[in-house]
């Protein structure tokens, strides 16, 4: 006979160990574009602080350290749930000056003007960053906001080493920026950037000084507005100060998806983003993936056709909320998703010209995402952007800081496609003070109350497809997070005919398979950069930073 007593004790050790390896598994955990802004989000949790008051540290070091997609000129959006699973969705979207007009980028044939809505003075929306800071800290912060600005103005003050992807893209701009600020480049400190050059901002420190001291006025109002202005105009803008000091968030409601028993909240219009998910996450309902390998022909020939139907709809119905009746709910009605897939061929590719909008009942990229828990279950899923890299490229000056070139979002001329292929109708027209269209998916994943994945990334067109594949990834798949980030995308937004494969990642029977199949299949450079936490039932968090950027995932546990 063995004595069972040893035995029992050697389980009880192995049993309390293993508790305490589990209480060790972080608990809170920041995933962002940039090392330095996921540090200082991580230092706010330790503080004591939430995943609202983590969100705004990380916004601000992310316009010291990230100056292709982070920023104070530019805007995003908000996806927020609580840790009672109450949802919110903020939108610090930029808008269209009041001196704008329909035709802004039209010369007198009624003809696009090459590159006018993306460089320069003309290209720039009003700035809603600063604003959404401010107002999600109003409503959810809990430490002070003198103590969330300081680390972004120390990392500007002491300066911060360059990454190699960062020395690599400010040279290769270098030409742009001197071009379109002549006296004012203040990226031009360096002859060639390399890989661990100091980069200290002086005047960016100063500016989120104001911020820092004066609220938000010290960004809309005053000195900095002022130069704001001058900058813009003296590039050909329109701006005014009184389009920036009646800028205002918004507080709208978020889209809600049921799917598979999961409920996966997105932003509403102004970003189409939300919808779009929904609706092919609708039209995907009925799959079962059990028997549909990830990544298959079979997998990506189906979400390639009902993404190609629910772009037609996006490009049509979708617009400003507060200029233009989105039809959401009928663009979510599962009927009517079911009608609109019911020609899916599981064998041939449907030609985009033969797809239509649905008919209704009624009638160099650049933008970052990050994701923030905290020990709460509070999460944070933020998406903003200047839109191209580096936006309009114009610097404010004496500012240290970028202004985006959202205006390129509308439709400059309907039929005619923008910088990412997005073609647009009325819905998304230019009109003073409208708010463009967006596709930035900030998304939240939950089950049954419980907190599953936050997720988003940046990617202009590619944003919704990226966030599909990542949420499938994990809920029907069950991926870890980083597995999943790292794995190849694709893409489809109905024209051009074509999806799109990220290059060297797949597998060439698939592709040759899908081209058989009548798919166009188009070769590119890495589409999105998915930054995501996945949460378990024990409330540990397992982080994702996608490695086609520098990405940084930092996971705590705290008490
Ligand atoms: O709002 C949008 O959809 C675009 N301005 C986003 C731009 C973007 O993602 C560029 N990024 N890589």
């Amino acid at each position: 006979m063995i004595n069972e007593r040893p035995f029992l004790l050697l389980l009880c050790i192995v049993l309390l160990w293993g508790c305490g390896i589990e209480k060790n598994d972080p608990n809170s955990m920041v995933v962002s574009a940039h090392p330095a802004a996921t540090k200082i989000g991580v230092e706010i949790l330790k503080k004591g602080g939430n995943a609202i008051d983590a969100s705004v540290a990380v916004e601000f070091a992310l316009a010291v350290c990230y100056h292709s997609a982070g920023n104070i000129g530019g805007g995003g959006f908000m996806v927020y749930r609580n840790s009672s699973d109450s949802v919110f969705a903020l939108d610090y979207r930029e808008t269209a000056p009041k001196q704008a007009t329909k035709d802004m980028f039209l010369d007198e044939k009624g003809n696009i003007i090459s590159r006018l809505s993306l460089d320069g003075g003309l290209s720039v929306g009003v700035p809603g960053s600063v604003d959404g800071i401010f107002e999600k800290h109003r409503r959810f912060g809990s430490l002070p906001m003198e103590a969330l600005i300081q680390p972004a103005i120390d990392l500007a003050k002491n300066g911060f080493r360059i990454t190699q992807k960062q020395a690599k893209r400010f040279n290769a701009n270098r030409e742009k920026f001197d071009q379109i600020n002549p006296d004012n480049n203040y990226l031009r400190e360096k002859k060639k950037w390399k890989k661990g050059d100091v980069l200290i901002q002086e005047d960016l420190a100063n500016t989120l000084g104001l911020i820092k001291s004066k609220g938000r006025d010290g960004f809309y109002k005053g000195s900095v507005a002022q130069s704001i202005i001058k900058s813009v105009v003296s590039s050909g803008g329109r701006i005014t100060l009184e389009d920036l000091k009646e800028y205002r968030s918004v507080w709208r409601q978020p889209i809600e998806i049921d799917f598979k028993g999961y409920r996966i909240v997105s932003m509403p219009p102004p970003s189409s983003g939300g919808v779009v998910l929904g609706q092919i996450l609708g039209m995907l309902e009925d799959a079962d993936f059990s028997l549909i390998k990830r990544n298959s022909v079979e997998y990506v020939h189906l979400l390639s056709e009902a993404e190609k139907r629910c772009y037609a709809d996006r490009n049509t119905y979708l617009g400003d909320p507060d200029f233009w009746e989105n039809p959401v709910d009928d663009l979510l009605d599962r009927s009517y998703l079911k009608r609109r897939f019911q020609d899916f061929d599981p064998n041939i590719a449907c030609k985009s010209s033969t797809i239509n909008p649905g008919k209704l009942k009624v009638e160099s990229e650049e933008t970052t995402h990050f994701s923030i828990v905290d020990k709460d279950g509070n999460a944070v899923s933020v998406t903003t952007t200047l839109n191209s890299s580096y936006g309009s490229k114009l610097f404010v000056d004496g500012c240290g800081f970028l202004l985006n070139n959202e205006m390129d979002d509308f439709s400059s001329k309907p039929g005619e496609p923008n910088q990412y292929g997005l073609i647009g109708g009325v819905a998304n027209s230019i009109a003073p003070q409208k708010r463009m269209l967006s596709s930035m998916t900030p998304s939240i994943v939950c089950k049954d109350g419980e907190l599953i994945q936050v997720v988003g990334s940046p990617g202009g067109s590619t944003i919704i497809t990226s966030t599909l594949q990542n949420i499938l990834n994990v809920i029907v798949y069950n991926l870890s997070m980083q597995e999943s980030v790292n794995s190849p995308r694709f893409h489809h937004q109905w024209m051009p005919e074509q999806i799109f494969v990220e290059e060297q990642m797949w597998d060439s029977l698939v592709l040759d398979s899908l081209q058989r199949m009548g798919h166009k299949i188009k070769e590119r450079s890495p589409i999105g950069r998915v930054d995501a936490i996945r949460v378990f039932q024990d409330g540990s968090v397992q982080g994702g930073a996608d490695p086609r950027g520098d990405d940084c995932k930092m996971g705590i546990f705290v008490e």
